[in-house]
């Protein structure tokens, strides 16, 4: 994957409020889905806009074009970011056309999917910029820093001088203290008592994510590029322990619409469980310290910001969905040990 231009950040909310700020303007509206990791509209409100939710589609995760033509229809929209979450390729060629048509700026967050491609073609070739993320637990997981590629020079020129303009070093404390909050809130509380604690995460979102901007310096953007020449090898990786998982869980009924797409390179191994049973899986395994979460559940739940009669797979989502972890520190024994616990657990509680 190629690009005309390569601009490096000091994370990935950088690169996206930039790629924001410079295509989409300020002021406006901004479509992103609403099961998406927090740092989505904190990066939206950091570029000077406004998000508003719209619902995912329940094979990819990602954004639903149906869904993002109903929205656009209901308020104004500046621009829209398709997220390929959980390494799934969302069908970007289908919001594309939707941007086409609306004549909207279209910006790809392959954040979570680095290396992923759809019909053939790499994420990050299908929006006017892409955004890639070096962050903890990544595909590339450099500990930190951002990336934008676009196609179009006129672009890359106003990244580069929008680069400029950022301080040389971010508050790094921001961004850890960001994700220690909503990490613990989806931990802690699940998708039902999240709503009185909007206040806390909106406030964290205005607050962190201007704080998080930055420019990478130093040797940073030669790290990138050279973890970047690895990135075949992750991705073989990755897939082959999403296969150990596919293996172990076969069979059972709950992995009927895991959310595996063609072209995905795992960042999460997806599955759904029963409302309720979902919970009380969690629950018993995070108490064992196990490698397991419930992300992304709606936004709407903390921030009330759509009427949740417009996100039902984005709700039903919050409610079932279970992550099973496969990091470069996750063991083929670990995913072994995790999957038993998963259907020794499933057996005891669907009881
Ligand atoms: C989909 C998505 N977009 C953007 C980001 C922001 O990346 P970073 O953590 O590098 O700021 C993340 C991760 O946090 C993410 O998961």
């Amino acid at each position: 994957l190629s690009f005309a231009g390569e601009h490096y950040f000091a994370n990935g909310t950088t690169a996206l409020a930039v790629a924001l700020r410079v295509r989409a303007g300020q002021g406006g509206r901004i479509a992103i889905p609403a099961a998406v990791c927090p740092n989505v509209p904190a990066a939206v409100l950091a570029s000077g806009n406004d998000f508003v939710l719209v619902d995912i589609d329940g094979a990819s995760g990602g954004m639903s074009p149906t869904a993002l033509v109903a929205c656009i229809g209901r308020q104004g929209v500046a621009g829209v970011i398709a997220v390929h979450a959980y390494g799934n390729p969302c069908d970007v060629p289908g919001l594309a056309a939707v941007c086409r048509d609306a004549d909207l700026p279209l910006i790809e967050d392959c954040a979570q999917a680095e290396g992923a491609e759809c019909g053939g073609r790499p994420v990050g070739s299908f929006g006017d910029v892409a955004v890639f993320s070096y962050g903890a637990g990544k595909i590339l997981d450099l500990g930190g820093g951002g990336m934008t590629c676009t196609a179009d020079a006129a672009l890359a020129g106003r990244i580069a001088a929008a680069a400029a303009d950022l301080p040389e070093t971010p508050d790094e404390s921001a961004a850890d203290d960001l994700a220690a909050i909503y990490k613990f809130l989806y931990n802690r509380f699940f998708p039902g008592r999240l709503v009185d604690y909007g206040d806390w995460l909106r406030t964290a979102l205005f607050r962190l994510g201007p704080a998080m901007l930055g420019r990478l310096g130093g040797a940073g953007p030669d790290a990138v590029r050279e973890a970047r020449a690895t990135l075949p090898r992750r991705v073989a990786r990755r897939r082959a322990k999403a296969a150990r998982y596919r293996e172990a869980l076969a069979g059972q009924s709950y992995l009927a619409v895991p959310l595996a797409v063609e072209g995905a390179v795992p960042w999460r191994f997806n599955v759904r469980l029963e409302a309720g049973l979902r919970d009380r899986v969690l629950k018993r395994m995070l108490a064992d310290g196990r490698k397991v979460s419930s992300w992304y559940p709606s936004l709407d739940y903390f921030l009330g910001a759509s009427d949740a009669d417009e996100l039902p797979q984005a709700r039903a989502d919050s409610l079932t969905l279970l992550n099973l972890w496969l990091d470069d520190d996750t063991g083929e024994a670990e995913i072994a040990e995790t999957c038993a616990e998963v259907l020794r657990l499933v057996a005891e509680e669907a009881a």
